[in-house]
């Protein structure tokens, strides 16, 4: 079989975007004649579209249901990538409340504009009030936008989805959760990372595009390649998070600190320096010192061997998985996209 993946992978991505964009067209169209100020919200989603992400939770379940050897034509399949990306959107914006965070994207996130405009026009009552109750509404409209999108969707691919968005909740429940106790937990924060993060991202949208393609038997398969580069996925986030660079991520650098984020790389490098604690609990210390002293505890080096090892198993789960080489081939160069990106 000779099959052109990225092409005929690229064009359903193109396909889910003009969904996403339709599907918020339509409602525009809907509450601008209702009320000027009704198209608000809406436009806050379609700015975040706009403004950037690598779609990668489309692109894993349009993989895992080509790779399953569903009909590229069923436009199913095209509502339920635009579907996962709108429930992202609404973890997003959520997210960026919960952590306090003023960009993403390269913009300001939704809670810091509309903080931001209220004091700028003067309006009654508190501005972080205002900004984070739009937040609210914004993340809870997307949530419902991508119910929407997903009931076009193969039914088969249901149980999957809501799976998936109450993990997401419950993972985010929990990192909060992590924050606040801030007590050293490497196993659990690993659980956490792929809770919150990785299974969403990769291991159930690979499941939700083979359930719809009627291929369930590749669940396992999926499941075990998606725990391995759904923990990478995220390892790297928070390596991103340390020491990246926010002109590439389009994110702040250095928030997981400031927020006391219980990530794996900070519970590995607490257990070898007790230190940390303090310094992270006491007043006054800046990012810098933080970032110097966990790069002394060689477990950033650590980080990125674990990250190797997850994408190698990633590989090896799929090795062997009834799928036509190509997409073996594909899944595992996705792996290394994600488990190595920059942004
Ligand atoms: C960010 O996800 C949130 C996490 C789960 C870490 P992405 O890194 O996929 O963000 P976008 O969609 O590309 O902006
Ligand atoms: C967030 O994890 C996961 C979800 C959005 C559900 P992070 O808090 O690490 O994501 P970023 O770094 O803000 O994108
Ligand atoms: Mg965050
Ligand atoms: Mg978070
Ligand atoms: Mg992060």
């Amino acid at each position: 079989m000779t099959v052109d993946v990225t092409t005929l992978r690229a064009d359903l991505l193109r396909r889910v975007e003009d969904k996403l964009c339709s599907h918020l067209a339509a409602e525009r169209d809907l509450w601008a004649e209702v009320h000027e100020g009704a198209v608000v919200p809406i436009d806050a989603l379609a700015e975040l579209i706009d403004s950037g992400g690598k779609r990668i939770r489309p692109a894993f379940c349009l993989t895992g249901y080509l790779a399953s050897g569903g009909d590229p034509d069923d436009p199913g399949i095209v509502a339920a990538g635009a579907a996962l990306e709108m429930l992202h959107l609404s973890a997003l914006v959520h997210d960026d409340v919960l952590d306090d965070s003023d960009t993403r994207r390269g913009l300001p996130t939704v809670h810091t504009k509309y903080r931001e405009l209220h004091g700028e026009r003067g309006l009654q009552g508190e501005s972080r009030r205002y900004g984070e109750g739009v937040a609210i509404l914004v993340g809870d409209l997307a949530l419902v936008y991508s119910g929407e999108l997903m009931s076009e969707a193969p039914r088969a691919a249901l149980p999957e989805w809501n799976r998936l968005r109450s993990e997401v909740m419950i993972g985010q429940y929990l990192d909060v959760h992590a924050a606040a106790e801030f007590s050293v937990d490497p196993r659990g924060s690993r659980l956490i990372a792929r809770i919150k993060s990785g299974r969403y991202t990769i291991h159930r949208p690979l499941v939700v595009g083979a359930s719809a393609a009627g291929r369930g038997d590749l669940a396992p398969a999926f499941e075990e390649y998606g725990e391995a580069v759904g923990e990478a996925f995220q390892l790297r986030d928070d390596l991103l998070d340390a020491f990246g660079d926010s002109a590439d991520t389009g994110k702040p650098t250095g928030l997981d600190f400031a927020q006391h984020k219980m990530t794996p790389l900070l519970g590995w490098a607490m257990q070898r320096d007790h230190h940390i604690h303090t310094l992270m609990t006491e007043p006054g210390h800046t990012p810098d010192e933080v970032r110097h002293r966990l790069l002394d505890t060689g477990v950033p080096e650590d980080v990125e061997r674990h990250i190797a090892n997850l994408v190698e198993h990633g590989r090896k789960a799929i090795a062997d998985a009834p799928v036509d080489r190509v997409w073996r081939a594909e899944l595992a160069d996705m792996a290394e996209r994600v488990a190595y990106r920059t942004a």
